[in-house]
């Protein structure tokens, strides 16, 4: 069992009140809080080991550089990759989905069609779109039932011999519909197509082992797992991230330089140009090892409780209608209250210390799907408490009785 109070002290942030009420905050989807440790360990990087990475013979620039691969080998651990040399930083979740469509894109013909699903965020369909432009290829997209789950039989239909690559999220970051992709996976290879994972949603709530779902890519932030902004990663298998061409150019993805040849730096710093977030990507370490303390499945258990707990106190408010229903889920629930606009909810609860998101969710084409414009949305962490969905139900119930 977690203690949950000792978890909370660890957050300062969950202290503050907004609009003169104590802070709830349900947004974690969006990015969650970072407890101390993570916090202290940017100040430590930045007070006593700030020097480029890789870059100098000095002690000090070897620290850092020795507290940025460390990260590396606690990110391989932690999803299970083969090999540090799949584990690439980036920016963000992203930023990786951008790297292989650009790298992927070259490669891709007029034809070539990509399989995505339809609950997709927009960063894993819009860099598609940016192919699709400059090389015509086609987007097919699968649907969902009415629970908001993939449509498994239309799935393995789209198929073609035009098919280049699957990509599809883990989790819905609106409905929180945890997707079958180990078995979706097997069905792309079967075809002999790889696949990206986008796994923002998921790797803060489910262990990952990147080796038994046989991903081909799979992208993730360290933001919406208690780390630091701007650090993300992207993990490819060494066959495919070999073959690919660089992202980007600049310092550090060299081998050699000169007018006339340029080689390029092995694996994985072939894909990492330029000075990296080294300090963020030292705390991203620290967020590992917090989480993997915690456990992830005990992580996992204390959400799915408060999911069960919230979703049975919403659906107790007349002309509740909650999107993705599915019996596999993460702690993410959307919601609409009959013909009451998202937005004003939304700023009510803003209004009552209750901090939400309310809109499209970067998931318009899922949005069209329903036939919304956009929706409520609570996300749960570890820091979150029954006290506090108790809070957020009373809240609700006032702004509904305003708003009707
Ligand atoms: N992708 C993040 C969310 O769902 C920002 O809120």
């Amino acid at each position: 069992m977690l203690d949950i109070n000792k978890i909370r002290a660890e957050y300062p942030i969950l202290d503050l009140e907004m609009n003169g009420r104590k802070l709830v905050y349900f947004d974690t989807a969006a990015t969650s809080q970072t407890p101390k440790c993570v916090v202290d360990k940017i100040t430590e990087m930045y007070t006593t080991k700030k020097a480029n990475v890789h870059r100098g013979v000095h002690e000090l620039s070897q620290q850092a550089t020795e507290e940025m691969e460390n990260t590396r080998e606690k990110v391989r651990k932690f999803i299970n990759a083969k090999s540090t040399k799949e584990i690439i930083f980036t920016r963000g979740t992203t930023e990786a989905i951008n790297l292989v469509a650009s790298s992927l894109g070259e490669k891709s013909c007029h034809g070539d069609e990509i399989i995505l699903t339809v609950m997709e965020h927009h960063s894993n369909i819009v860099p598609w779109q940016l192919i699709q432009q400059r090389k015509r290829i086609q987007l097919r997209v699968v649907p969902m039932n009415e629970k908001g789950e993939v449509r498994e039989d239309v799935y393995e239909d789209l198929f073609t011999e035009n098919t280049r690559l699957v990509a599809l999220s883990h989790v819905s970051n609106v409905m929180g519909t945890i997707n079958p992709i180990k078995k979706m996976i097997e069905i792309a290879h079967k075809h002999g197509i790889p696949v990206l994972v986008d796994g923002a949603q998921s790797t803060p709530h489910i262990k990952i082992d990147v080796q038994n779902l046989d991903a081909d890519f799979f992208a993730f932030s360290a933001h919406k797992m208690y780390g630091p902004t701007g650090v993300g990663v992207l993990y490819g298998k060494e066959k495919f991230l070999e073959s690919m061409t660089p992202y980007q150019g600049g310092g550090e993805m060299i081998g050699t330089v000169s007018f006339e040849k340029t080689t390029f730096a092995e694996l994985p710093f072939k894909f990492e140009a330029g000075t990296p977030d080294f300090v963020g990507i030292a705390a991203f370490g620290t967020a590992i090892d917090y989480i993997n303390e915690l456990g992830i499945d005990n992580i996992a258990q204390h959400e799915h409780e408060l999911l069960e707990y919230a979703t049975a106190e919403m659906l107790k408010i007349p002309n509740m209608r909650i999107f993705g229903t599915s019996e596999n889920k993460s702690g993410v629930i959307s919601f609409l209250v009959g013909n009451i606009h998202h937005y004003d909810l939304g700023m009510l609860l803003d209004k009552m210390g209750i901090a939400v998101r309310t809109g499209h969710h970067c998931a318009q084409p899922l949005m069209n799907a329903f036939g919304i414009e956009g929706t409520v949305r609570v996300s749960f962490g570890i820091y979150n408490t029954f006290e506090e969905i108790d809070r957020f139900i009373v809240a609700l119930k006032k702004a509904v009785d305003m708003l009707s």
